[in-house]
C-alpha cells in the first residue's frame, strides 16, 4: 500500500530513486513521483507507472542532485492522478513530503487550516499533514524536525514518512507508525525504503524503525533516532541484512510470479530447514517446544487473516483439527476485528500474513490483546509488526515475494502450518510414531516432488490456451483440497480478472450446478486419496450438464482421464500433502491465462501487496 523512498548523500540520487521506487512498486502502482534537490527543486509526477515517470526525467541538472525523496502510491484519498500523487508540498512550498499509510483525522485538521487560510490542491490526507507541520514550524517557531514531531503528537493513523524542508537542505527527516520503514546506512550515504529491497544492491546495513520512532538523516551530523512521544534519543539497533540482490530481481523469468513459482522447492526447502532434524523426534521448533503447555491446556485455536493468508488457515484448520485434535475457527480478520468476539485468557490466537503488515489483522490483534491470549504469528517478512506484535510465532522463510499475487508464501504457509500440526499433534500424543513418521518423510520429499512436477508442466500452458476465452470459472475440491479450490479460483480473479469461485465439490449441488453449462471450465481437484468416488460422481455431474472439466488427477489416474475433457497429473503423496502439490498446477493455470490475455501479472489492477489501510 503505497511505497516510499529517499536518498541523502554523496551518489546521484535519481538512479537510486527509480531503481528503488520499481522495487517498491508490487505495493502500488497507481501513480508515482520524486522530489530532487540541488540549490532548487525538481518535482516530478506521473499517472501510471515508475517507468512512465522515468520517461519524464529528461533535464541534465537531475543527475547532479545527491538528494531525494519519492513514492508509488496505491490510491485511497482521492483518484489516481497527478495532482492527488505524492511527493506533495506545503503552501509556501518549502516542504515536501511522501507518505505511505492513512491520516484518520485529515478532515478535521484540514478544517482548521483552512480557516487559518491554508489552500489545497489535491484530495489527499498527505497535503494536510505537510501543510500541518508546516503550520505547526511558522506557529511555534521551531524546525523542521521539531515540526514533524509535534504535528505527529496530533495525527491520528498509520504512516510511514519522509519530510524535506528545502530551507534545510542537509537533511532528510523519517518517521513512522504503524507502516513499514527502513534506513540503510552506508558511511555518509542515507537510504530510505518501505522494505530494504530499494537500498540492498547499495548496502546491507539496515536499521528498521519502530513504532514512534522518528529519523533524522544529516550530511553534517549523521543518524538521529528519537522517540517521537518522548524525544529521548534511541539507541540505533542495526541490522545486518541476509537479502541478496538476485532475491528480488527476475532472473531470467518473463514475470517475478513465473519464478516465485518456479522457486518453490527451494523455498519449501527454507521453510523445512533448521525444523526436521535427522533424530527420532525429528521436528524442532522452538516456539511450539517452548509454549507446549499452551497448546496442551488450550480449549481452542482461531486464526485471524485475509486473502490468500485465510485460505492457508482454512487448511490449517483441518490439519490441527485432524492431527492435534483442537478445535480450530478461522476468521477473517476484517470481520473479526468488528464483531464482539468472544476471546478467552485460554485461548490461542494465530494472526496468519505474509507481510506482517495488513491493517486489518493487526486491528484484530490489537482487539484480541484486550483479552490477555496467547497469540502465535506466521510471517513471511522478518521483523514485521504483526511478528513484533505476537507473543511467540515461527517464519515461513518464503524469501521476499514480489509478484502481487501470492504463489511460493501461500505454499510455504501451508508448509508450516502441515509441520506445527503434527509437531503439536505428536507433543501431544494425538499422531502415533507412524504417521508422525510418514508426514515427516513426506514433507522432506516435497521438494523434489514439486521440483519434478514443474518439469512436465508445459501441458498447463496448453490447457490454458484452450480456456483463456472463458468469462466464468468454478473451482472444486473436498477436505484438504477445499482451500486449494478456494485459493486457485482467487489467483485466477486477481491476475487474469476473469470471475471465479470455489467451492467444496459437494456443495455444487446446492446452487452453484445451475451455472453449468458448456461455457463453464470447471476445475476439479480429484486426486485419488479423500471421498475420491464421491469426487468421480461430482465430475460425473458437471459432465452431464455439458460442463467442461478440468481434473487435477494423481498420476496414473484412469477414472476421470476418461470424463475429464482435461487433466493436469500430480504425483502420489499422503492426503495432508496433497493439496500443497495441487495448488502449484492451478498457479500456473492462472499465471498462463493472464499472460495469454496479456494482463499485468507481477501488478494486477487495483491490488497491492500489503494492505496497510482497512
Ligand atoms: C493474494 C494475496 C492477498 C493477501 C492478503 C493478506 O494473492 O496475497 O490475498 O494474502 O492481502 O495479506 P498478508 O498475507 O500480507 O496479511
Amino acid at each position: 500500500m503505497c511505497g516510499i523512498v529517499g536518498y541523502i548523500g554523496e551518489k546521484k540520487a535519481k538512479e537510486f530513486l527509480i531503481e528503488g521506487l520499481k522495487k517498491l512498486e508490487y505495493r502500488g502502482y497507481d501513480s508515482s513521483g520524486i522530489i530532487l534537490f540541488n540549490q532548487k527543486v525538481f518535482l516530478k509526477k506521473e499517472k501510471g507507472k515508475i517507468s512512465d515517470l522515468e520517461k519524464t526525467l529528461i533535464e541534465e541538472e537531475l543527475d547532479s542532485c545527491k538528494l531525494g525523496i519519492g513514492h508509488t502510491r496505491w490510491a485511497t484519498h482521492g483518484i489516481p492522478n497527478k495532482i492527488n500523487s505524492h511527493p506533495h508540498v506545503s503552501n509556501s512550498g518549502n516542504l515536501y513530503i511522501v507518505h505511505n499509510g492513512i491520516i484518520e483525522n485529515y478532515e478535521s485538521i484540514k478544517e482548521v487550516l483552512i480557516s487559518k487560510g491554508y489552500k489545497f490542491y489535491s484530495e489527499t490526507d498527505t497535503e494536510v499533514l505537510i501543510n500541518l507541520i508546516e503550520e505547526v514550524k511558522k506557529s511555534e517557531n521551531v524546525k523542521i524536525g521539531k515540526a514533524v514531531k509535534i504535528a505527529l503528537n496530533q495525527v491520528v493513523g498509520a504512516y510511514a514518512i519522509a519530510v524535506f524542508d528545502k530551507n534545510n537542505p542537509d537533511e532528510i527527516i523519517v518517521a513512522k507508525l504503524g507502516s513499514p520503514l527502513a534506513v540503510g546506512i552506508d558511511g555518509n550515504n542515507f537510504y530510505v525504503g518501505s522494505d530494504p529491497s530499494p537500498f540492498i544492491k547499495h548496502t546491507k546495513r539496515c536499521l528498521y524503525l519502530n513504532d514512534y520512532e522518528m529519523a533524522i538523516l544529516s550530511r553534517k551530523k549523521g543518524l538521529i533516532l528519537r522517540n517521537f512521544l518522548t524525544d529521548d534519543i534511541l539507541k540505533q539497533n542495526i541490522e545486518t541484512l541476509k537479502l541478496e540482490i538476485d532475491e528480488v530481481e527476475k532472473g531470467g523469468y518473463e514475470h517475478f510470479m513465473l519464478k516465485e513459482i518456479f522457486e518453490q522447492p527451494k523455498n519449501i526447502k527454507d521453510a523445512l530447514r533448521g525444523r526436521i532434524l535427522n533424530n527420532p523426534e525429528r521436528i524442532k521448533i522452538s516456539s511450539v517446544e517452548e509454549f507446549i503447555d499452551k497448546f496442551e491446556k488450550t480449549k481452542r485455536l482461531v486464526f485471524i487473516s485475509c486473502g490468500t493468508s485465510w485460505h492457508a488457515s482454512l487448511l490449517a484448520e483441518y490439519y490441527f483439527e485432524e492431527l492435534a485434535r483442537i478445535p480450530v475457527e478461522v476468521e477473517y480478520a476484517s470481520e473479526f476485528r468488528y464483531r464482539n468476539p468472544i476471546i478467552n485468557q485460554e485461548d490461542i490466537i494465530i494472526p496468519v500474513s505474509q507481510s506482517g503488515e495488513t491493517a486489518d489483522t493487526l486491528a484484530a490483534i490489537k482487539l484480541a490483546k484486550e483479552f490477555n491470549p496467547f497469540l502465535y504469528g506466521v510471517c513471511n517478512v522478518v521483523g514485521s509488526t504483526i511478528s513484533r506484535e505476537t507473543d511467540s510465532g515461527i517464519y515461513i522463510h518464503a524469501g521476499p515475494e514480489i509478484g502481487v499475487a501470492s504463489t511460493k508464501a501461500f505454499t510455504c504457509q501451508a508448509v508450516v502450518m502441515l509441520m506445527l500440526a503434527v509437531d503439536v499433534g505428536f507433543r501431544l500424543r494425538k499422531v502415533d510414531l507412524v504417521k508422525y513418521n510418514t508426514i515427516v518423510n513426506e514433507l522432506l520429499d516435497l521438494p523434489n516432488k514439486v521440483e519434478n512436477l514443474l518439469k512436465e508442466s508445459n501441458i498447463i500452458l496448453d490447457i490454458a490456451n484452450k480456456y483463456k476465452d472463458a468469462r466464468n470459472f468454478l473451482y472444486l475440491g473436498r477436505g484438504y483440497n477445499f482451500p486449494i479450490a478456494l485459493e486457485g479460483a482467487l489467483k485466477l480473479k486477481e491476475i487474469s480478472y476473469i470471475h471465479a469461485e470455489g467451492y467444496p465439490a459437494a456443495e455444487m449441488k446446492h446452487g452453484p450446478i445451475a451455472l453449468i453449462d458448456e461455457d463453464m471450465p470447471v476445475v476439479v481437484i480429484a486426486t485419488r486419496k479423500g471421498n475420491y468416488h464421491k469426487i468421480v460422481s461430482n465430475v460425473m455431474e458437471i459432465k452431464a450438464r455439458g460442463g467442461k472439466v478440468i481434473a487435477v488427477v494423481t498420476k496414473g489416474d484412469k477414472e476421470i482421464k476418461k470424463i475429464a475433457d482435461d487433466v493436469i497429473e500430480i504425483p502420489e503423496a499422503d492426503e495432508l500433502i496433497i493439496p500443497i502439490i495441487a495448488n502449484i498446477p492451478l498457479q500456473l493455470l492462472s499465471y498462463h491465462i493472464a499472460n495469454l490475455k496479456n494482463c499485468e501479472i507481477d501488478q494486477p489492477r487495483n491490488l497491492a501487496k500489503s494492505v496497510t489501510v482497512e
